[in-house]
């Protein structure tokens, strides 16, 4: 490997993309972007945080004539373009995330590129609710909760045998795969693709399933990106922090410094070729203690408000095993107190991402993402 062959990243513009070319390139590498500078992450232009050592090429994952303009001369490949968030136009999500792998690969074919190394974006998502132990039963995959439970205020996964109550396990890359959003399952389509062509082509391929990812350059503009944007916005605005369901979710936050770290793990591994690993912190934290850091850190009384809100389709807990990659040497640094910071300092500086919360949060009721 040397240092001075072109990476190229899609999704080089975004949150994760961003912080990963700035990354690659210290390492030594030339970084080239493909990314649609579209919202709902971008106005059309490029970000202020975009790196211009990097080479942007405008273009669409989902197009193979973007793909052909990109792929000459790269050595390896993070394919990071993704469609998140909850909007209604479910075939998006498969279109981006699964189809734009297969295209990928397609056209490594087509075109006889030589490249060396593929590491995708997967997600957490692809569980679902997740794992569980129940204790007449043994270990269990609850389904997605029901539209009556979540009304009631019945929050907690009950086993799907016997409605005992159970115990959160973190889910391994091994566990099954329940996903429960067409979010989760383009994703589980794209580690699909990624491993079956990558073995069938000889490309040394690896998929990550990033937990939830804190840090700055996070857009403001999806419909949502996480309860850490929602709680930071609230707080700088002098309003009380509004929780879904109780506050007692848990969940795992991972800092982007220590997720790109991940990334240049899988690069340099040989041992990570064809395989998937969790990326996360580790350490579960209920929703209310990020509010809590948040108040804490913006420095202002807590003021919390639970009026019975809730997502559909969205897991009580997730929690996940993170030692196939720590056994590579990978190991997160970086605490929910580091996360909450650094993204606080950032979103400081932008005071629109209140317009965008006020204007997200109204469209996700109004189109009954949440609930009450
Ligand atoms: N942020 C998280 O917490 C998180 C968690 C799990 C997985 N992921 C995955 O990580 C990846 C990066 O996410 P992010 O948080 O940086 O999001 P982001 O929205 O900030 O970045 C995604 C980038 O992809 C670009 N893009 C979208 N559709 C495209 C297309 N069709 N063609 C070319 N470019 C396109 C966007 O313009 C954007 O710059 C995604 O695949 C996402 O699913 C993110």
């Amino acid at each position: 490997m040397s240092a001075r062959e072109t990476v190229l990243i899609t999704g080089g513009a975004g949150f994760i993309g961003s912080h990963l070319t700035n990354a690659l390139l210290a390492e030594g590498f030339k970084v080239r972007i493909l990314d649609t500078l579209q919202p709902p992450t971008h106005n059309g232009k490029p970000p202020p945080w975009l790196n211009p050592r990097a080479e942007l090429i405008r273009g669409d994952v989902r197009k193979r004539r973007d793909w052909e303009r990109a792929l000459p001369g790269v050595s390896y490949v993070f394919h990071l373009a993704g469609y998140m968030d909850f909007r209604p136009d479910f075939s998006t999500y498969t279109a981006t995330n699964t189809e734009s792998t297969a295209l990928l690969y397609e056209v490594i074919a087509a075109k006889k590129h030589r490249i060396k190394k593929i590491v995708a974006a997967s997600s957490q998502a692809i569980y679902g609710e997740g794992k569980y132990r129940c204790k007449k039963h043994g270990i269990v995959y609850p389904p997605t909760r029901s539209e009556s439970d979540l009304r009631n205020g019945r929050y907690e996964v009950r086993c799907p045998r016997g409605r005992e109550s159970l115990a959160l396990l973190p889910s391994a890359e091994s566990d099954g795969l329940f996903p429960i959003t067409p979010y989760g399952i383009s994703k589980r389509g794209l580690e699909e693709t990624l491993l079956c062509l990558g073995l069938y082509l000889g490309i040394p391929s690896v998929a990550l399933r990033y937990t939830i990812v804190h840090g700055p350059h996070q857009t403001f503009r999806h419909f949502y990106s996480g309860a850490l944007r929602q709680f930071a916005v609230m707080a700088l605005s002098g309003r009380p922090i509004e929780m879904h369901e109780d506050g007692k979710q848990l969940r795992d936050f991972v800092h982007v410094s220590d997720l790109v770290r991940a990334h240049l793990t899988v690069l340099y591994d040989r041992r990570a070729d064809f395989r998937i690993f969790n990326v996360g912190s580790g350490v579960p934290h209920t929703v209310r203690e990020l509010a809590e850091t948040v108040t804490d850190e913006v420095g202002i009384p807590p003021r919390f408000e639970l009026p019975g809100l809730y997502r559909v389709k969205t897991a009580r807990h997730s929690t996940v095993d993170i030692s196939h990659l720590s056994k590579l040497g990978w190991r997160p640094k970086k605490t929910l107190r580091d996360n909450v910071r650094d993204y606080v300092t950032w979103i400081r500086n932008y005071p629109e991402a209140k317009r965008f919360l006020i204007e997200t949060l109204r469209a996700m009721r109004r189109s009954r993402i949440i609930r009450r």
